[in-house]
């Protein structure tokens, strides 16, 4: 398959899940797709809650799907929302993608067809990360 045939298929993954979004409040659908390095395509959408802040994100959703089924590295993510600017993760799943997916290239795109491929480095520059957690003193 072609690079473009790769990114259509992530993509075509991220459109599907997208179409079981439980965004009954925002009425904000999201779909993600998340390659693992053995090529297997894990999806997930958003699901809002009544408590608001209780919502998760389609991209977070997507990933803990793929960690609790044991998959740990990863090559890309897409994430497709019907937006005409193209829908970019929100912080928290940007901080999420960084510690669990690393530098992977984060492709977004929308119904009509607009693509644009984003680099996490780009997306989170000079993210906090594991290795702070090694640098602190013992002293208390
Ligand atoms: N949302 C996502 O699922 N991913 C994003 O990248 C942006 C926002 C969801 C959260 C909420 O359900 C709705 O979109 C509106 O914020």
């Amino acid at each position: 398959m072609s690079t473009t045939g790769v990114q259509e298929a992530i993509i075509e993954a991220a459109t599907g899940a997208r179409n079981c979004a439980l965004a009954q409040y925002s009425k904000f659908c999201v779909g993600a797709a998340l390659e693992a390095e053995d090529g297997a395509i894990y999806t997930g959408c958003n699901i809002e809650s009544s408590a608001y802040e209780l919502t998760m994100c389609a991209e977070r959703v997507t990933i803990w799907k793929a960690l609790s089924e044991g998959a740990r590295k990863f090559t890309r993510i897409a994430v497709v929302a019907d937006t005409e600017r193209l829908t970019p993760p929100c912080g928290a799943c940007r901080q999420i993608i960084w510690e669990f997916c690393g530098d992977i290239p984060v492709i977004l795109a929308n119904l009509r067809g607009d693509t644009e491929t984003l680099q996490m480095a780009f997306l989170l520059p000079r993210p906090f990360d594991a290795d702070f957690l090694d640098e602190i003193g013992d002293e208390k």
